[in-house]
C-alpha cells in the first residue's frame, strides 16, 4: 500500500511520456498528486500535527509577551506597562501569527480590550472551558475544524499563573494599585478584566491554523 502512489505516478509518468503527441494534462497530473497527499496523510495526522504547532506557537507567542511585559514593567513600572500593552500586545501576536501564516489571538469573556470577545466558534470552546475551571476538571488544549475543515481551530486555556499577572488583572485597591487602575481605565473604559484570584480561568488563546499550513509541515 505504501508504494501505491509511487506506483500510480510512475505509471502517470510512462503513460505521459508514451504519448508524446498528447499535450500534457496539466489538470490530471495536479489531480493525481493531489489524491496522494490525501491518501498519505490521514486526518488523525494532520490534527495531531496542528495540535503540536498549536502548543508550540501559544509557547512562543507567550514568551515573546512575557518579555515585553516584563521589560516595560521594569522600564515603567505597572501602570507604565498599561500603555505599553495598549500599544504593543495586539501586534506582538499579529508578528508571530503573520510569519506561520495564522491567525493567533487571546479571547475573553471578561476582556480588557473589547477586540478579545470570541467569535461563535471560540464561544463554544470558551464555555466548555468555564464549565471545566468551575467543575475543577482539568482544561486540555483542543483542535476543531472550522470553515468546512479548511481551518484547525486550537485552543488552550489561560490561567493566572502568578502574582505579576495580579498587578494589574487582581483586585483595585489591593494587587491593582490605583495609578494602574487609573491607567486602565483610561485606556480601556469597557475593561472587565480586574478582579482575579490566582489559578482563575482568564481566557483561552486561539490559534486558527489553515488545513494547507499543517499539510505543508508534513
Ligand atoms: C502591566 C499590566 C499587565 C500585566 C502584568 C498582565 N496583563 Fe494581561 N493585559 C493587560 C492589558 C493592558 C491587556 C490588554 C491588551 C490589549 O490591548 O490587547 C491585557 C490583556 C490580557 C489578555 C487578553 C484578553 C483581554 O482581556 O483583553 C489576557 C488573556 C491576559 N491579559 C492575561 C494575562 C496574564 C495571564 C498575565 C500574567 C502572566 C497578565 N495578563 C499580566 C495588562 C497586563
Amino acid at each position: 500500500m505504501k508504494f501505491l502512489p509511487l506506483i500510480l505516478f510512475s505509471l502517470l509518468v510512462i503513460f505521459i511520456s508514451c504519448n508524446s503527441n498528447e499535450r500534457i494534462n496539466r489538470e490530471l497530473f495536479d489531480e493525481v498528486n493531489k489524491s496522494m497527499e490525501v491518501k498519505k496523510l490521514s486526518d488523525f495526522q494532520i490534527t495531531s500535527a496542528a495540535l503540536e504547532w498549536g502548543n508550540e506557537l501559544s509557547v512562543k507567542a507567550q514568551e515573546e509577551l512575557m518579555k515585553a511585559l516584563n521589560q516595560a514593567i521594569s522600564d515603567a513600572g505597572p501602570s507604565g506597562a498599561i500603555e505599553f500593552c495598549n500599544v504593543n500586545a495586539l501586534p506582538i501576536l499579529k508578528e508571530v501569527g503573520e510569519k506561520n501564516n495564522v491567525v493567533i489571538k487571546r479571547v475573553s469573556s471578561l476582556p480588557r480590550n473589547p477586540n478579545a470577545y470570541p467569535d461563535d466558534y471560540e464561544k463554544d470552546i470558551l464555555s466548555a472551558y468555564e464549565y471545566n475551571a468551575e467543575n475543577n476538571i482539568t482544561n486540555e488544549p483542543n483542535i476543531q475544524k472550522i470553515n468546512g475543515g479548511e481551518v484547525l481551530l486550537y485552543t488552550k486555556a489561560i490561567q493566572i499563573p502568578g502574582g505579576l499577572c495580579l498587578q494589574c488583572h487582581g483586585n483595585i485597591g489591593k494587587e491593582v494599585s490605583l495609578e494602574t487602575a487609573e491607567k486602565i481605565k483610561k485606556h480601556y473604559p469597557e475593561d472587565k478584566a480586574t478582579g482575579y484570584a490566582l489559578n482563575e480561568l482568564r481566557g483561552m488563546w486561539s490559534i486558527k491554523i489553515p488545513r494547507k499550513e499543517v499539510v505543508k509541515k508534513l
